[in-house]
């Protein structure tokens, strides 16, 4: 049976339990060339199906190198290409040659040029569903799968680091069992600063310095969270700052997150994002999502985990600012998702529809709404234990909406029905009594009471600004908001620029979006730049294009059409 509406494995035939990798990158053709070696849970028999995306497979054989019967059928639009191999009885493994595409949707291949230091760069980017085009294999959260050796040849002075652990130059070993959208590797000119025993940041030279003091809290983090969730079971929490045209804030790599470079504000304003990436480690990377319907599973747990974290560090009213952000993004996802309110639910039926498409801050954001709910409702110290219990029974498992639920009645029988959490899993759009962030400091700063004291009040301060208000003017003025370094403050003064009708906001949107790929900032850029200047949108993309992901292309130009801006 398929149990995963966005991969070939099926139930009924041999699971993958380990992998080895050999892959030599070639910066000239853009292509990984190489071997993986599938290593099954128990020998098994007949078809095996793999997902692939444009690859080019060479040869299927045994692990002993004897040739094995196979075909690969023609590409699905969401899914790819489905990679069948005969298995004769008793089969313990397989090996595959094969080499990726130039256009592999998981990796982006950066020009000199497009780096700091002027040297190439090679990064992956697997979540959800990009790991078939840098290997075929059982691309679902359902079967984990453990890396018993990854070999990469680099052209120097390039270095690979892989979110695994490090065996030697270039080599590397998960012992954890993860699922395959956390296969990760970066390839370029980098080095590292310590940042405590089990903490390191990596980065391009130019940057690094400033990334170490970034990220200094990061221990704190750490010891913050094992005090809400229980250990760290990853032994290290490395970081690495990827290139400008990372798509993403962070990504939840386990050992090595990788985070954009815009989070590099000077002022700390923006390390929600590692106590976010940080908290995955408990919630997404040892209890997983079993399939993209269930992603609120890992994101709404995450977010949660991560104002915890944040509570606890900073305080509750710090937490509460986060919060009242956070749901302002849902507000404004709930709108772009009006024509689509099915994808709305935490609980999804996703068959024929790409996760790309359907992502949005509604998982993320109602999700952690849930989990407040239940916090509120079952009392602090009762929904701690149960967490803690939660991340227990189902560590190193892959899980559905459905099975949580059913633990959660198990442990704490009624509260379901008390919150209504059925209400926020599978109907659309957000309930009535869903919690409110609050706090004395928010109602102030919303009603002009109090100056903004840091970038997160500030940011509270413009999310409750119309367009037309004078203040906007003021805070400028005072706070230089177009020319802060961080691009969250930025990009929301921006968009209230945008909608204005000012005149100055098409060139401010264009230095955003020449300076970041990262799509939490392309899309509702792009969104009202097409809609009041559809010449400009498509000049800028233009323009900078060249430096964004596979991804983000995709996500703009989507955005594009859709107003109407592109052919
Ligand atoms: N795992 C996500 C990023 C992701 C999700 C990549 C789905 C591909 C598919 C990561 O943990 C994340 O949520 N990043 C956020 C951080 C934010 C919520 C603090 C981001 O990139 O904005
Ligand atoms: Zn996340």
């Amino acid at each position: 049976m398929r149990l995963d509406p966005h991969s070939y494995a099926d139930t009924a035939q041999p699971q993958t339990r380990s992998i080895d990798l050999t892959l030599r990158a070639d910066f000239d053709r853009r292509v990984l060339e190489g071997e993986i070696a599938l290593h099954f849970r128990a020998p098994g028999c007949g078809p095996l199906d793999l997902d692939t995306r444009e690859l080019r497979i060479d040869a299927v054989t045994l692990l002993d190198g004897t040739p094995l019967p196979h075909e690969l059928f023609a590409p699905e639009p969401i899914l790819g290409a489905r990679l069948r191999i005969d298995l004769p009885p008793g089969t313990a493994g397989v090996r595959v040659r094969y080499a990726t595409s130039p256009a592999a949707t998981a990796l982006q291949w950066l020009e000199p040029s497009q780096t700091m230091g002027g040297q190439p760069f090679l990064f992956s980017q697997a979540q959800p569903i990009h790991a078939r085009s840098l290997a075929p294999l059982q691309d679902t959260p359902r079967i984990r799968i453990t890396v018993g050796t990854a070999r990469f040849t680099v052209p120097s002075p390039l270095r690979a680091l892989m979110a695994a652990a490090a065996k030697g130059p270039d080599v590397f070993e998960m012992p954890q069992a993860i699922p395959p959208y956390l296969l990760a590797f970066a390839v370029g000119d980098l080095t590292s600063r310590q940042l405590s025993g089990r903490s390191a940041v990596w980065a391009e030279r130019a940057v690094a310095d400033a990334a170490a003091e970034e990220f200094g809290e990061v221990e704190q983090m750490l010891v913050s969270a094992e005090e809400l969730f229980g250990p760290y079971e990853w032994d290290r929490f490395d970081i690495l700052v990827m290139p400008p045209s990372f798509p993403y804030g962070g990504m939840e790599n386990p050992r090595l997150t990788f985070v954009t470079p815009s989070l590099l504000a000077g002022d700390r304003s923006l390390v929600n994002v590692i106590a976010h990436e940080l908290a995955h480690a408990w919630t997404g990377n040892l209890v997983t999502n079993a399939s993209a319907n269930d992603f609120w599973l890992n994101e709404g747990f995450t977010v949660y985990a991560e104002r915890r974290i944040l509570e606890a560090l900073h305080g509750r009213d710090s937490a509460e600012l986060h919060a009242a952000a956070g749901l302002h993004d849902l507000h404004t996802a709930l709108e772009r998702f009006a024509a689509h309110p099915e994808l709305t639910c935490l609980r999804n039926d996703l068959r024929g529809i790409d996760p790309d498409e359907a992502y949005s801050s509604v998982p993320y954001e109602k999700g952690s709404l849930l989990l407040r709910k239940l916090e509120e409702t079952a009392g602090r110290p009762a929904w701690d234990e149960f967490l803690r219990a939660y991340l227990g029974e189902f560590r190193f498992q892959s899980i559905t909406t459905q099975e949580f639920l059913d633990f959660l009645e198990a442990r704490l029988p009624g509260l379901a029905s008390r919150a209504r959490a059925l209400e926020f899993i599978d109907a659309p759009g957000l309930p009535a009594d869903a919690p409110q962030p609050r706090s004395r400091r928010l109602e102030q700063l919303r009603a002009f009471e109090v100056e903004p004291a840091n970038p997160a009040e500030l940011l509270v301060v413009l999310q409750a600004l119309a367009p037309d208000s004078p203040r906007l003017r003021e805070l400028d003025a005072r706070f230089g908001l177009a020319n802060r370094r961080s691009l969250e403050l930025r990009h929301t003064f921006v968009l209230l620029q945008l909608r204005a009708g000012a005149p100055e906001a098409v060139d401010a949107a264009r230095r955003i979006l020449l300076a970041s790929g990262r799509m939490r900032y392309l899309r509702p850029l792009y969104t009202e730049l097409a809609r009041r200047h559809p010449e400009a949108a498509r000049r800028i993309y233009q323009e900078a294009r060249a430096g964004y992901h596979n991804i983000a292309r995709a996500a703009v130009e989507g955005v594009l059409k859709q107003q109407g801006a592109l052919g």
